[in-house]
């Protein structure tokens, strides 16, 4: 039987997804519980735009998010319909060639994938770094060798750590090829240097979906240079520009009823983003004093921490830790689990055989991690990682 192809990677049949995505499943601690605004904080914002009977199509709420996410960013900010209309509109508008290839790592969600496609461009996957978890000079080299058609490279920060992409860019900037990145969960976060997220490679794309920190359901970001703004936003109306069409676009704008959401989510986004980093503090004391032997990306910077990833010491741990989690009511995922190359809508795409994304593919388990934990939640979750950890022989 053909393998098929499910983009929630994490659950294994599709009887379990369904049941965990109709809430038929209760976890005692979910993997995430997405939080969005309540509409008492958002609906009065929503009077102008009844007043002027103005919905959509860069409306004032989506003029004032943009500006908010800019300040966020420190650069300019074009919003879009979700995370993968962002990529998509990254690459559109560099104006490559039908077809081109661009380099993205094989770990990753397989959004990163969708939205290359959807450009009318070409995946061409790489292996990522056994250490920081994406892509670097030397894979995308690899990927790149004896190859003509690379017009782009497209990084991806993956669970939203905020590396400092520096090296990435450089390599790219020698080569003449344009450096897109992936940051969909990464909104919030800072360098290790305290530069904000968003300032790095031609432009950086985020993710607002129910899930990520920044949550406002489905919604999308583009970090650029104020010289791609117009270009984004005619690609993003169907490359409209007036009445002429100068060049390919799609609808990929988001309604005023989502911006009032992401107004109303940026006032209350410091103290959930200040919750998660103690959370992930408390998770790393943990590891660190009890499971040394599971490990954390390498030079992380200051994630917004949409997950808690952690790397086994081999996949039957993982496996095990998964299991033994479950039965006590705890639920993880497995990101970005298969490796894209071992999928049969990707296959074709891999530049070789990509050994380090199958390795850390098999092998990471995303621990769950909130916004808005209660009074001693966090211990009572570590508990029982610490029970499950026991039970399998890890610690
Ligand atoms: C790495 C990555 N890229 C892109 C996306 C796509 O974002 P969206 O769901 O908003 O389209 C996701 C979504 O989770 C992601 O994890």
């Amino acid at each position: 039987m053909p393998r098929r192809y499910h983009a929630p990677f994490a659950f294994r049949s599709r009887t379990r997804y369904m049941n965990t995505l109709h809430g038929s499943h209760r976890w005692d601690f979910p993997f995430q519980r997405p939080l969005l605004a309540a509409p008492a904080s958002w609906l009065g914002d929503l009077e102008h735009a009844y007043a002027v009977r103005w919905f959509s199509n860069h409306g004032a709420l989506a003029r004032r998010l943009e500006a908010a996410l800019a300040t966020r960013c420190a650069r300019n900010v074009v919003i879009a319909a979700n995370g993968t209309a962002a990529i998509t509109a990254a690459l559109m508008v560099l104006g490559l060639a039908r077809g081109r290839a661009v380099v993205m790592p094989a770990f990753t969600f397989p959004a990163t994938l969708s939205a290359v496609e959807q450009a009318g461009l070409t995946p061409l996957l790489a292996d990522v770094d056994p250490l920081h978890w994406e892509l670097a000079p030397d894979g995308v080299a690899a990927a790149c060798e004896g190859r003509d058609d690379v017009g782009a490279v497209l990084a991806v920060r993956a669970f939203g750590l905020c590396r400092d992409l520096s090296p990435l860019q450089g390599w790219c900037q020698a080569r003449a090829l344009p450096l897109i990145v992936d940051a969909a969960a990464a909104l919030g976060g800072e360098l290790d240097d305290g530069q904000p997220v968003g300032g790095q490679g031609a432009m950086e794309t985020f993710s607002l979906h129910a899930t990520k920190v920044f949550a406002i359901g489905e919604g999308g970001a583009i970090a650029c240079s104020e010289e791609d703004v117009g270009a984004l936003r005619r690609c993003m109306n169907f490359g409209l520009d007036g009445s002429d069409l100068p060049g390919p676009g799609f609808n990929g704008k988001l309604s005023e009823f989502a911006a009032a959401i992401g107004l109303a989510q940026d006032r209350v986004f410091d103290a959930q983003l200040a919750a998660r980093r103690q959370a992930a503090a408390a998770y790393t004391r943990f590891v660190d004093d009890l499971a040394p032997r599971w490990t954390s990306a390498q030079a992380p910077g200051r994630p917004p921490w949409q997950v808690f990833p952690l790397l086994a010491p081999d996949a039957g741990s993982a496996d095990a830790i998964e299991a033994a989690l479950a039965r006590r009511s705890v639920q993880v995922r497995r990101y970005y689990r298969p490796a894209l190359q071992l999928t049969a809508a990707a296959a074709n795409y891999a530049a070789g055989p990509l050994p380090v994304a199958a390795d850390l593919a098999s092998r990471m388990v995303c621990l769950p991690m909130y916004s808005d934990w209660g009074p001693d939640e966090l211990p009572r979750l570590l508990d029982r990682v610490d029970a499950a950890l026991r039970e399998c022989g890890q610690r």
